[in-house]
């Protein structure tokens, strides 16, 4: 089933905001959850308040990331132990964490690793800057990262593993990437997590593209072989919005 995650980042600012936008989005995206895994990904303190408007929707609950210990003297972190029970699922390693925090593979591959110890499903991801892609070196940086970031995954995992491809010069810029590009890079991605865990259980672990996806431009991306959803930014602001673009997924998925 194609999955598609809507990754709030820090917004809204107040919980009645938060409320009414996981309302919205659920009115919706419950119509398609048969035939769409749909995931809100709210800041920290608003987790509580969204899964009792999710509550057994069948619209999932994940977090924006987590710490790779279960407890202790870590001040500011969240385990994945706090997150089991409430969330399905937890991102790991976004490209803005990975700047503005100093995230490294290191730090990713423990994190994807204790989460998914504690049955989270886990979004890792993965994506080259405007450097790399200028200079032709993004098949080195995604390809290094996903080998990295699964260092401690085995074949069991797979299906609770979903790989988001982000090329970070297409966050909220707007600048989508060619769907050629994406289509390649997933390839090589695919080709990558099998080396890592094996080809069959590769085949199950699923990759999403994100990056400026708004619901004029998803279309061309979920119409992609390998792409099994989208994880949505600046969009899923937007109840309207997003929930188009949960429908043109459900509607593509429904062809294939
Ligand atoms: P964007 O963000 O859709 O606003 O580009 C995507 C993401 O960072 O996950």
């Amino acid at each position: 089933m194609p999955l598609v995650a809507a990754n709030w980042k820090m917004n809204p600012t107040n919980i009645d905001d938060a409320l009414d936008l996981a309302r919205g989005i659920l009115s919706v995206a419950r119509g398609h959850s048969e035939r769409v895994e749909v995931v809100i990904v709210p800041p920290f303190p608003w987790l509580i308040g969204v899964s009792e408007v999710l509550d057994s929707s069948g619209v999932k609950l994940g977090a924006q990331d987590c710490f790779w210990e279960m407890s202790g003297a870590y001040t500011g972190e969240v385990s994945p132990a706090m997150l089991k029970g409430m969330c399905q699922w937890v991102i790991v390693g976004h490209s803005e964490r990975r700047l503005y925090l100093g995230e490294t593979d290191d730090m990713v591959a423990k994190k994807t690793a204790s989460a998914l110890s504690s049955e989270l499903g886990v979004i890792m991801c993965v994506g080259e800057l405007a450097d790399h892609y200028d200079a032709g070196t993004s098949d080195q940086v995604v390809s290094a990262q996903v080998k990295a970031g699964l260092a401690s995954c085995s074949a069991d995992d797979s299906a609770r593993l979903v790989i988001a491809y982000e090329p970070v010069w297409a966050i909220g810029t707007g600048k989508n990437a060619d769907p050629e590009h994406a289509y390649r890079t997933m390839r090589l991605i695919r080709k990558v997590v099998g080396e890592m865990i094996g080809a069959g259980a590769a085949r199950k672990v699923r990759i999403l593209y994100g990056g400026s996806v708004n619901s004029k431009n998803v279309q061309q991306y979920v119409e992609l072989p390998l792409c099994d959803g989208a994880l949505v930014g600046g969009a899923s602001l937007d109840a309207d919005e997003f929930a188009h673009i949960v429908k043109v997924t459900a509607e593509v998925y429904g062809h294939r």
